[in-house]
């Protein structure tokens, strides 16, 4: 699974095969330029939603429902959860923590649910900031049991993050839905990464499960200072790029 926020990124990805696009909140901090995924609202992630459900053709379409659309009130979630299908074509959507009762609603109304459970990053206030969860026995037989719970309710898959090897391989072995590891090791039955993590577009230090397969960062600084320096040359546009 990878992350996709517009048309042209949900294009290439899913005729690269990626089986599952993830139109994460993450887009808050990636895109958006907030700090962190919680401002982000319903409005601006189907905006997102639409963009990528027009650009990807086969891939499984997952929305990720944005903090306080769904812990307020079940009718409330259900609500939100319906526009991602109806106005966002989405095929599913993703909630952190551990809702049980929730998920089970929206399930049993015919809506598919990711849970998504260790570090939660719309919890980064109550966790002190992103820290690697599970770390203990007792918190890791916490997350176990919470993965079953939310396993028993119907999710049809759990994103495992921040959380050491050991302990996604024990959910893993213990619940019947895949999980889909971020910071997680290896031993999940698949992984996710966040797409501008992926083309190395973020700045600064990241996180130590990130791995940048390519650099557009500079990349595309490399092209801009180019494009700037034919123009003041007068190099650009030259006779192939204009009309006679
Ligand atoms: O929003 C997001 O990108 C996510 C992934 C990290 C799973 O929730």
């Amino acid at each position: 699974m990878l992350t996709a926020y517009d048309f042209p990124t949900a294009q290439i990805l899913d005729e690269a095969g990626i089986p599952v696009l993830l139109v994460g909140d993450s887009v808050a901090n990636n895109v958006l330029g907030y700090e962190t995924t919680l401002p982000v609202t319903m409005d601006e992630m189907l905006h997102h939603a639409r963009a990528v459900s027009r650009g990807a053709r086969n891939a499984l379409l997952v929305g990720d429902m944005p903090f306080l659309t769904y812990q307020t009130s079940t009718e409330e979630a259900i609500r939100n959860a319906g526009r991602y299908m109806k106005e966002g074509g989405m095929h599913a959507v993703k909630i952190e923590g551990p809702l049980f009762e929730l998920a089970e609603a929206l399930v049993v109304r015919g809506i598919p649910v990711m849970g998504h459970l260790g570090l939660t990053p719309q919890s980064v206030h109550a966790m002190g900031g992103y820290r690697v969860q599970a770390r203990t026995e007792e918190t890791a037989e916490r997350l176990i049991a919470d993965a079953m719970s939310l396993d028993k309710a119907g999710v049809f898959s759990l994103v495992l993050e921040g959380i050491p090897i050991e302990a996604a391989r024990r959910v893993t072995e213990s619940v019947g839905a895949p999980t889909i590891g971020i910071g997680a090791g290896p031993h999940c039955d698949g992984q996710v990464l966040v797409i501008t993590d992926l083309l190395g577009l973020g700045q600064g230090k990241h996180p130590k499960f990130v791995k940048a397969y390519a650099n557009l960062r500079d990349e595309i600084g490399r092209a801009a200072r180019a494009f700037a320096d034919e123009v003041e040359s007068g190099a650009f546009p030259d006779d192939e790029h204009s009309y006679s």
